[in-house]
């Protein structure tokens, strides 16, 4: 890979996508981006605020562009929200990513785990209502989504946030 990310990191709300990918970074003594956060950064809001104001399909534009900005020109991990794989700009980016010889990581956690992350984290419009039930619905219809598009599968179960950023390094 000449440019772009050295990793991106795709997975369900609450799989730890930042805290693992952030310490996969530290590890490589690389830079570390988080989707979300530069979002936010750029429609200066919380992605709550924005989806309440603009709505969903709105932020999926504003993600798309980011991701699109970040492909070009950022050579660190980059993690992404949950449900960016699903927009299919982003995954026409994302397969030629991967076909540049890109590493596009499934980080893949305890359904039941991932589940109560995401649900104590709080701040997730796309959990609104009961959380439990959006998230298990999210998940069956992204897990197949996840699996075909990355070109590396990290399973997190039973590991700490150092464990499963070694093991991502290892197989990358
Ligand atoms: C979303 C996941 C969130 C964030 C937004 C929508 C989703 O990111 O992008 O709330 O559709 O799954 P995390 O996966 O980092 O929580």
């Amino acid at each position: 890979m000449d440019e772009g990310p050295y990793a991106i990191v795709i997975g369900m709300m609450g799989a730890g996508k930042t805290r693992v990918g952030r310490e996969m970074a530290s590890m490589l003594g690389l830079p570390f981006a988080d989707a979300d956060i530069e979002i936010e950064k750029r429609i200066g809001c919380t992605i709550s605020e924005f989806f309440a104001s603009d709505g969903e399909p709105a932020f999926r534009d504003v993600e798309r562009d980011l991701i699109d900005d970040f492909l070009g020109s950022f050579g660190g991990v980059f993690a992404l929200g949950g449900g960016a794989p699903m927009t299919p700009a982003v995954q026409d980016s994302l397969r030629g990513y991967v076909d540049g010889g890109g590493k596009l990581v499934y980080l893949m956690a305890d359904p039941a785990e991932a589940m109560e992350r995401a649900n104590r984290g709080g701040g997730r419009p796309m959990l609104d209502g009961d959380a439990n039930a959006r998230w298990k619905a999210l998940y069956d219809v992204r897990h197949p989504v996840y699996a075909e598009l990355a070109n590396v599968v990290v399973r997190t179960h039973g590991m700490t946030p150092q464990m499963a950023a070694k093991r991502m390094i290892d197989m990358t």
